[in-house]
């Protein structure tokens, strides 16, 4: 039988149900409707030499999950992943530290998850890598002999060629990339800058067939934009009305959910705000920005400085304009329990997302599904997240620019009802279109067939993974949809 095999840095502990991401909700949601089993780290670090994976089995849902060392943790992990890849694949090299010996860390730690893997292995598993800490996986797993499927998908944006040819180990970075049978993106922007530096690192050829040929290997690469469960934030009957007649206040909630991160634009969303209420007076009293800012990543420098930099924004324009009855911002440094997304997007006038750049952004999704139809909120959005490429009805933002910022925020808070429902409609039928669900089977058929391209031959058994293919298409899930995953951090 054919088995869908995620592997990805962070795994989410169906149990504790702990926080979760972007990454950690998608592979969730595709893994719901797939036999199979989630690869990679429980989130521990332990003082050992050797760590060795262990199987849990919850609900029907199967993780292979290690801890990492210190040394991992520092190297692999902080190191690398987050202060190497993430900075400049987010175009901001500044904030990039080029240290001697995270990449060779961050290859063995890759090479050991692939030796722990492999032995796990069955012949018609499909295996499906995520995002940038895996970048070396599939070519280590070949080493092993590993002759299935290996797709990869990258949650996060791609900067431009010149940004990632910066990177002192470029052409290891794109070698190993060459390694995948199929590379997924969030845009087409994003697909258009990894081929560009797949040409510029390595003399990558484009191919008449579409395919791209990095040394000796061939492989594809798409654009596949991660959606939502849509079901996750709809209203059972009577819950609307009962969140309406509950929520009693006349004060408009502008909603904001980023993980404290210098990519998310927070600073930029602060002083903007701060020059909306000096420059618009009327509105003080009226509205409230809630910004939830979960911490993450702490011990590298760039997110110890944007925390800093935050409170003492958030601090001087509660100061400046707040009142004895009116705090201004409402900043929250903690994690948002995902059950109570919901009715915080359905109550909340604006969705202001607007990050720097961003992969996808999800929450932008949540909070135009959540939003009641007859009377929904508008969702302002940076032109800079990979979501803006198909809400394009959204009310979209340059985040760099803090007038543009405060003008935009008027003129959702100001928006005619009639335009708020014509807006709605047209974004929450993409965002119902292009679901977790359609983004899930769209790239296991497409991993499935490029597969096959890489070894010319059909897999052993393809009626299987036609039948694989259905289960991801079908509605049929594994566990009750909300609430499968106890918190949400965003993307
Ligand atoms: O956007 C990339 C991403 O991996 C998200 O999926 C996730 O929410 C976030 O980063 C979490 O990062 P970390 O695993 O470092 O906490």
């Amino acid at each position: 039988m054919t088995r869908l095999v995620m592997v990805s840095n962070r795994v989410i502990d169906f149990n504790a149900a702990q926080q979760a991401g972007g990454v950690g909700v998608a592979i969730y949601n595709t893994l719901a409707r797939q036999s199979g089993f989630w690869f990679g780290w429980d989130g521990q670090i332990e003082d050992t030499d050797s760590p060795e994976p262990k199987a849990t089995t919850v609900g029907g849902h199967t993780t292979v999950t290690e801890p990492l060392t210190a040394a991992d943790y520092n190297e692999y992990y902080l190191g690398y992943s987050n202060s190497v890849l993430w900075p400049v694949f987010h175009n901001r090299l500044d904030l990039a530290q080029f240290e001697a010996g995270y990449y060779s860390r961050y290859v063995e730690v890759n090479a050991r998850f692939a030796r722990h893997l492999a032995p796990l292995l069955e012949p018609d598993d499909v295996i499906w890598v995520h995002d940038y800490h895996l970048v070396p996986m599939a070519m280590e797993l070949r080493k092993l002999g590993v002759e299935n499927p290996i797709g990869f998908f990258l949650h996060i944006p791609v900067g431009p060629a010149q940004a990632l040819l910066a990177i002192p180990e470029n052409k290891e970075i794109a070698r190993a990339l060459g390694a995948y049978d199929l590379i997924g993106l969030q845009t087409q922007s994003d697909v258009r800058n990894l081929i560009d530096f797949l040409q510029q690192s390595v003399s990558g050829r484009l191919l008449p067939s579409g395919r791209i040929r990095v040394y000796e290997t061939e492989l594809d690469i798409g654009c596949f934009p991660v959606g939502i469960d849509s079901d996750d934030f709809a209203f059972g009957p009577g819950e609307a009305e009962a969140l309406a007649a509950a929520d009693t206040s006349d004060v408009h909630r502008i909603i904001g959910i980023d993980r404290l991160d210098y990519t998310k634009g927070l600073p930029q969303k602060f002083k903007a705000y701060g020059k909306f209420l000096e420059e618009f007076p009327e509105y003080r009293r009226r509205i409230v920005l809630s910004q939830f800012a979960p911490p993450t990543r702490e011990s590298v420098e760039a997110y110890a400085d944007i925390k800093a930099e935050l409170e003492s924004l958030a601090g001087s324009i509660n100061g400046r304009f707040g009142e004895l009855d009116w705090v201004p911002i409402n900043y929250i440094h903690r994690t948002i329990p995902r059950s109570e997304l919901r009715d915080i997007y359905r109550t909340s006038r604006v969705g202001w997302v607007t990050p720097l750049m961003d992969g996808m952004n999800l929450v932008a999704k949540e909070y135009v599904a959540s939003q009641d139809p007859r009377d929904p909120g508008v969702l302002v959005l940076s032109k800079f997240a990979g979501s803006a490429e198909q809400l394009a009805d959204a009310v979209l933002v340059n985040p760099y620019d803090l007038n543009d910022l405060a003008q935009c925020l008027k003129l959702a808070l100001d928006m005619p009802l009639e335009e708020r429902r014509a807006r709605h409609e047209k974004l929450v039928t993409i965002v119902r279109k292009y679901d977790s669900k359609a983004w899930g089977s769209s790239y296991f058929a497409a991993l499935v067939k490029a597969g096959q391209r890489r070894f010319g031959r059909s897999p052993k058994s393809s009626a299987d993974m036609g039948r694989a293919l259905e289960r991801l298409k079908g509605s049929v899930k594994n566990g009750t949809p909300k609430d499968r995953l106890g918190a949400n951090a965003g993307t």
